[in-house]
């Protein structure tokens, strides 16, 4: 794991396997977001009942608790901050708009249009988050 060197070269390194566990909890919680968001913006698109289910509304919260948490813990792990790594703070950035588009999507558009764009929008920016943590670069996809 070439990435596992802390960002100021003192730091003792973090226990590899807890890392990966870590590592492995923050990405499946990534592709339990990702899909329950395109689940709910669909639902949302067909004015679908189910999205006032209590278990559809409070799943979300758990799960995006867990994304955070287990971001905060590699991050501490890496030794990285937004102020020492960029790719981080691309993250965060990335991760604010995404809360934003989001609940323009699933809240507060006040019409179905506005909803949808912000639904692809919030996407396009997640699938931009994806990209930043694969290559490490703030840029991400842009890059190209
Ligand atoms: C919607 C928000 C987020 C998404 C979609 C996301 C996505 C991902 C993905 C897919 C990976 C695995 C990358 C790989 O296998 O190479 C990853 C790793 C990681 N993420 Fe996130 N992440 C998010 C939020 C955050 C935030 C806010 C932070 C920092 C505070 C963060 C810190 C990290 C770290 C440190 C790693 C480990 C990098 C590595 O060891 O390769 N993530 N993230």
């Amino acid at each position: 794991m070439p990435h596992l060197q802390p960002a100021n070269g003192r730091t003792p390194l973090p226990d590899p396997m807890n890392y990966a566990v870590l590592k492995a909890i923050h990405v499946g919680a990534v592709i339990l977001t990702a899909s329950g968001f395109l689940a709910r913006g669909i639902g949302m698109l067909g004015s679908a009942r189910w999205l006032q289910q209590p278990l559809a509304r409070r799943l979300p919260h758990v799960i995006d608790t867990v994304l955070l948490a287990s971001a905060l813990g590699l991050a501490w792990q890496l030794r990285a901050s937004p102020l020492t790594s960029p790719w981080i703070a691309a993250k965060i950035a990335g991760l604010a708009a995404y809360i934003g588009l989001g609940s323009i999507a699933l809240r507060f558009g006040r019409t179905r249009a506005i909803r949808a764009a912000a639904w692809i929008g919030a996407l396009a920016v997640f699938a931009f988050i994806v990209s930043v943590a694969i290559t490490k670069d703030p840029r991400g996809f842009l890059s190209h």
